[in-house]
């Protein structure tokens, strides 16, 4: 019989009353206040936490937030984490202020079956981003197996997601992370057509590849967003005063005749002065932008033919909002786009949205359980769906399937 590779998953795994040290994503946004204002990174840990408690194994939790530099910055202290992380799993997360300290050691250490630690920023040791060996040697010392469910992080070969699990055995998935290799990796194995991607946000040079890697198997590619203005230059149009990546214009040109008629533009667009100047904005044809106005928006025929062209897919990616959707007057395309996807669901269709401001607008639209899945990761998706292999993926244990 054939042998298959696969990776070790968490339900395989053996964990009854075992230190579990576990990598998530707690790289959330903080408001004014520094309380956590936004959630759904942590929420969609519970699952892996939970069973890891049901079976008696002490839960040791590390994560980054931000970009500190390697050194402590009290505004990235992952604090406000574990209190948010209390209230939702209802009890006492202990918390230390260090990683690879006597202290986190100690506290490791005294954890009874079910109980809850979470480290602080791993960023604030200037070895994490450099996957030191040593630290990932010193943080594979506080557990016996490691369950990387940082599925937001895993495009980063850092100690914590990467290096530290050559030194536990098994290094296994949690649930998240299989939940998103799952949904990403149909799109990339087995995608039924139609298959629509939408794509907008600001800029075309993190999606390049992406668009590379998925152009030959995707029915229809929507560009919106001010990324969709580089394409309009490079088809000879002026954008007035909107966001350009002027390097990119002739590789978006080459792309754009590689497309062909998979590739949809928009029509007409919302324009106005600056973001901040809603109030004096008007819809035109994007071969009309005026001089002194960017694109904030694409306009309402756009997203009509853009939700239609969604609403008729078996399969839709959709990353990057298409407006600037936080600004209420120019939210009104990504709404209409979403609505195409609720649809395309509604149908029995897999529907797949990607990045931290796409799941935003879903969530201000309060549509985020109307579609398939939201990942909650933003350039380990991309990497994933341009094909690239992640090295928090990599490093974790392999085993043999039939
Ligand atoms: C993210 O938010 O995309 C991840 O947490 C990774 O963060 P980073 O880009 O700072 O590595």
């Amino acid at each position: 019989m054939l042998k298959k590779m696969s990776i070790r998953q968490l339900s395989d795994a053996q964990l009854q009353g075992k230190r579990a040290l576990i990598r998530v994503d707690y790289n959330v946004p903080l408001d004014e206040d520094g309380n956590v204002a936004d959630d759904a990174r942590i929420r969609a840990t519970l699952p892996t936490l939970e069973y890891l408690r049901g079976r008696e194994a002490c839960l040791i939790l590390m994560s980054h937030l931000g970009r500190p530099k390697g050194e402590r910055v009290e505004k990235y202290s992952l604090r406000p984490v574990a209190q948010r992380l209390s209230r939702l799993l209802d009890l006492d997360v202990a918390f230390v202020e260090g990683t690879t300290t006597d202290e986190a050691r100690e506290a490791s250490e005294e954890l009874k079956p079910g109980d809850v630690l979470l480290l602080e920023n791993t960023r604030f040791d200037p070895r994490e981003t450099a996957n030191d060996p040593e630290m990932a040697r010193e943080l594979a010392a506080l557990g016996d197996v490691f369950v990387n469910d940082a599925f937001g992080a895993a495009h980063r070969a850092h100690a914590s997601t990467a290096g530290v699990a050559a030194f536990l055995e098994p290094a296994a998935t949690g649930f998240l992370m299989e939940k998103e290799l799952e949904h990403l990796g149909d799109l990339l194995e087995a995608p039924e057509p139609p298959f629509v991607v939408i794509l907008g946000g600001a800029k075309v040079s993190g999606k390049i590849d992406l668009i590379e890697n998925l152009l030959d198997r995707i029915d229809q590619l929507c560009i919106g967003g001010a990324m969709a203005c580089t394409f309009l230059r490079a088809k000879g149009l002026e954008t007035g005063r909107s966001l350009v990546e002027e390097d990119l214009i002739e590789l978006a040109g080459e792309l754009m005749e590689r497309a062909g008629d998979t590739l949809m533009l928009p029509e007409d667009a919302v324009v106005a002065p600056d973001m901040e100047n809603g109030s004096s904005s008007s819809i035109v044809g994007v071969e009309e932008v005026p001089e002194d106005q960017m694109l904030l928006d694409i306009g309402p025929r756009s997203a009509g033919k853009f939700k239609d062209i969604a609403a008729d897919a078996r399969t839709v990616l959709w990353n990057g909002p298409v407006g600037a959707f936080e600004h209420p007057p120019f939210g009104a395309g990504s709404r209409v786009v979403t609505q195409g996807l609720v649809e395309a669901t509604g149908r029995g269709a897999k529907t797949v949205v990607g990045g931290g401001d796409t799941a935003a607008a879903l969530a201000s639209f309060g549509l985020t359980e109307k579609v398939t899945h939201v990942s909650t990761g933003g350039g380990a998706a991309l990497e994933f769906l341009a094909g690239k292999e992640l090295p928090g993926v990599a490093a974790l244990t392999e085993v043999e399937t039939t």
